[in-house]
């Protein structure tokens, strides 16, 4: 007899109505084994393009290619059940026009299975929201500092500083919601403009540096699990050093192979030395 356990996916509808009900739990995961971990204790999983820097150990976002990312959001989809995953757009994959856009959005939904896509951009990407939106493409958008714009701002630094930028970063967030995104990352802003971005919006702001007043925080996974070197930002805070676990582990095993006292096949298959 087959036991059936109905366990249904958090849609992004069922996200948006998280809005001042209940704040959104999420986290990056490129891969399986991060993936069925938080399957059933975060709302939603974003496979971020930042597994360029954190996976690949590249000094950037910007040459994460649609594939690659169909294929950590496949990975991540097939390992969970329960939360809701939304899939990072590379740079170079939706900005040349709507129709390149949903062209590769389709591309990645189809091969990854995933719920929604995100992608980076102020009030002049808006139109691309619309486009995908009324194509059956849930948009995430990405305001503030968004990191495949790290040429033009120079660096990776927190927006939104002075009374004009804020104001820009929140017409940004409000095209978006006009263009019927489903919701708005903040990324590294002042704390006052968080509050009033998620005050003003009537879709969950989720919040990276932002505020904590944001309908949802996301972090990168590996930041708050101390895998990320000295690469972490400000923001982040290291909840387990999993770093030393798993190094302590990879220790132990290459002492006992050296000294002799791993088993090898011995346990394993019955097979006697
Ligand atoms: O790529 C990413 O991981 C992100 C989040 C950190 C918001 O864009």
């Amino acid at each position: 007899m087959s036991v059936h356990t109905d366990v249904k996916r958090i849609s992004v509808p069922q996200l948006m109505g998280y809005k001042g009900q209940q704040k959104i739990a999420a986290l990056t995961a490129y891969s399986a084994p991060f993936a069925r971990l938080f399957d059933d204790c975060l709302d939603m999983i974003l496979v971020g393009d930042s597994t360029a820097m954190v996976g690949y150990n590249l000094p950037n976002t910007l040459s994460i290619t649609v594939d690659q990312m169909a294929a950590h959001g496949a990975a991540v989809v097939r390992s969970t059940k329960r939360v809701c995953v939304i899939v990072d757009m590379p740079f170079g994959s939706y900005q040349e026009s709507p129709q390149q856009a949903f062209a590769n959005a389709a591309k990645v939904l189809a091969a990854s299975g995933a719920d929604g896509i995100k992608m980076e951009g102020g009030a002049a990407m808006a139109s691309t929201t619309q486009f995908l939106v009324e194509r059956g493409v849930p948009v995430l958008a990405h305001v503030g500092l968004m990191p495949q714009y790290v040429n033009t701002m120079g660096g990776f630094k927190a927006q939104g500083m002075t009374e004009e930028a804020a104001e820009r970063i929140l017409q940004d967030a409000l095209a978006h919601e006009a263009a019927g995104a489903f919701g708005v990352v903040l990324e590294g802003i002042a704390e006052p403009l968080g509050r009033r971005i998620t005050e003003r919006l009537s879709i969950p702001t989720i919040g990276i540096g932002a505020s904590p007043a944001c309908d949802g925080q996301i972090l990168v996974a590996e930041d708050i699990l101390g895998l990320s070197g000295d690469r972490i930002p400000k923001f982040a805070r290291k909840f387990a050093d999993a770093g030393a676990v798993i190094r302590g582990a990879a220790e132990q095993y290459a002492a006992e192979v050296r000294n002799g006292t791993f088993p090898g096949l011995e346990n394993c298959f019955g097979v006697k030395k």
